[in-house]
């Protein structure tokens, strides 16, 4: 290192911390559910109330977001729900969206041309079989103890009956690439933007369709949705508009419960997804990477500390395309991934106060980014049972297809495969061989549902949309907690950056002081500001208070007793 750069580099380990935020937490004593939208925070909490466990909230509140959160809450997606019993032990629930049977690795090049089409992303084809109704019975039959039909009701009732549209949903639905992507497609036209004349604030939304789904899955369970009249509408839909999904599909679905992955940060036990999750090895190769490192030396915000966390995301990002995939079809390395050597090696060539450039540890193209929705949920019960819950249509309003007379929206999970093989992603990324499409196999995520405890004992509940924003979000809210003191509130509100390594920039949001970004574009880093990285949907135990953390970037609410 020059002897400027040393100065620099002393200079900035000076440097002040950024101010935190001010804002509490929800303080409750017994139990807390943190959701990105308050009718379904409120269905969590009176399920709570009502003698249900976590996981029964859990599952009411899957089917409440479905209905009032269309974006992302689904009944045609999947995702991941991480459970951690007040008895210590966890597991893992599955519900991703699978490949088709009639899937294959270039299905997504035009025949004619070989070039990308855009069918992973738009329209009928772009639809991974859904898993979040056979997710929701599986954690229910195994975990819960509250009537299905009692959990699935405050959801039927709020689409037959309706909500108020928040200001939230209403700027979402009249939005330039929502409303051009819903437009294209007649249901969703009708539903969400009633054919034009878009629902303004306090505007009641009912979703008859939805409704008569909803009482369908209530009264028989996921056998409905997979294999009896929902199954035959949204296979005969699917086949009348050349998508992929057929009977035998929704009949062969199948949720997987998998056991978590566990490691340890400073002492903190850390239990978070597994593969075909990328996200859980991401954390814990972040984590072990920053470890040898006085990393937060400079204080939280500081672009030193940035620096440091921008080069282990870069790293980790890096073996992310090369190595991850459906653990069921390619063989994860998870055990070197997150080997403690193998992390040694792999910082090796982090330098303070110096970027080093993507192309330097493997070769990759930068692409765009685009805005797009997930949600994450976290539940504490009164007995200590936890429930992290991230779940999609992948992006906001999936593939914007309304399944005829079914009034739900399909995911275009599709195209978290590596869709056009050596071609970037809805999200930038780019992804190997690991992650081909083929039938039955589950595309590789980002969603990161974590859990985090202290002395053996629950400590946080956390997790969040963003793509592979998730990764970073979830890293950093837990350095913020752990390494920099912060409260839970203040450890969501704090700026985010994320680096994803290729396109080789930081993202950092705009609340990140000009002169932080200044001295990290010294380092020689591009940054490019954002508006807003990720939604975090946090929970701590603290003392014997329980704090809840809804981001401040979002219409989420935490809501305790
Ligand atoms: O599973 C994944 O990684 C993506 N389908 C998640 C998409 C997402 O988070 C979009 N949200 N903002």
């Amino acid at each position: 290192m020059s002897r400027v750069a040393i100065l620099l580099w002393a200079g900035l380990l000076l440097a002040s911390t950024a101010a935190l935020s001010a804002r509490q937490p929800v303080h409750a004593k017994h139990a807390m559910v943190v959701t990105r939208e308050p009718h379904a925070t409120d269905v969590g909490v009176k399920v709570l109330q009502g003698g249900g466990n976590a996981v029964d909230a859990a599952v009411a509140v899957a089917f409440a977001l479905a209905v009032t959160h269309p974006s992302a809450g689904n009944l045609g997606g999947g995702g991941f729900m991480l459970v951690r019993l007040a008895d210590g032990t966890s597991t893992f629930i599955d519900f991703r969206e699978r490949g088709p049977i009639s899937a294959s690795r270039n299905m997504y090049l035009d025949p004619a041309t070989g070039q990308a089409t855009k069918d992973s992303q738009l329209g009928y084809r772009a639809s991974g079989v859904p898993g979040t109704v056979r997710g929701m019975e599986l954690a229910h039959a195994k975990y819960g103890k509250t009537a299905w039909k009692a959990l699935v009701q405050p959801s039927v009732e709020l689409a037959s009956e309706g909500f108020p549209v928040s200001w939230g949903l209403s700027q979402a639905l009249r939005g330039k690439i929502t409303s051009e992507k819903l437009a294209q497609f007649p249901e969703s036209k009708r539903i969400f933007l009633r054919d034009g004349a878009f629902y303004e604030v306090g505007e009641t939304l009912k979703q008859p369709e939805l409704a008569a789904t909803l009482a369908r899955i209530r009264d028989t369970g996921a056998r409905d949705f997979y294999e009896g009249e929902t199954a035959r509408l949204l296979a005969a839909d699917m086949a009348a508009h050349g998508g992929e999904i057929t009977l035998e599909d929704l009949k062969q679905y199948k949720a997987i419960e998998r056991k978590a992955l566990e490691g340890n940060y400073k002492g903190y036990g850390v239990i978070t997804a597994p593969p075909p999750s990328s996200g859980g090895i991401g954390i814990l190769q972040m984590m072990g990477m920053l470890a040898l490192t006085d990393y937060s030396k400079g204080g939280a915000g500081s672009a030193s500390s940035l620096h440091y966390e921008a080069e282990a995301m870069r790293r980790y990002f890096a073996d992310r395309a090369e190595w991850l995939g459906d653990p069921d079809f390619v063989k994860v390395p998870t055990k070197g991934l997150v080997n403690a050597e193998y992390l040694r090696k792999r910082a090796e060539s982090v330098q303070p106060g110096k970027a080093t450039p993507s192309a330097e540890i493997k070769q990759g193209d930068p692409a765009p980014y685009e805005s797009l929705e997930t949600t994450h949920y976290s539940i504490v019960d009164e007995a200590g049972n936890a429930v992290s819950v991230t779940y999609t249509l992948n992006g906001g309003y999936g593939s914007g297809v309304t399944a005829r007379g079914l009034g739900f929206l399909l995911n275009n999970e599709m195209d978290d495969f590596a869709a056009v093989p050596g071609k970037p992603n809805l999200f930038g990324l780019v992804q190997g061989e690991a992650n081909a499409v083929a039938p039955h196999k589950t595309p590789l995520s980002s969603m990161t549902p974590t859990i985090v405890t202290k002395d053996g004992k629950l400590y946080m509940v956390l997790g969040s949309p963003g793509g592979p924003t998730i990764i970073n979000a979830v890293l950093e809210v837990i350095l913020n907690v752990i390494d920099f003191g912060m409260n839970m509130q203040q450890a969501v509100d704090q700026p985010r950056i994320h680096h994803q390594w290729m396109p080789d920039l930081i993202s950092a949001e705009n609340t990140i002081s000009p002169d932080t970004i200044a001295l990290l574009q010294q380092f020689g880093h591009t940054v490019k500001t954002t508006n807003s990285i990720a939604e975090v949907a946090a929970i701590r135990i603290f003392g014997e208070w329980l704090e809840g953390a809804p981001d401040g970037r979002t219409e989420a609410t935490a809501k305790g007793y």
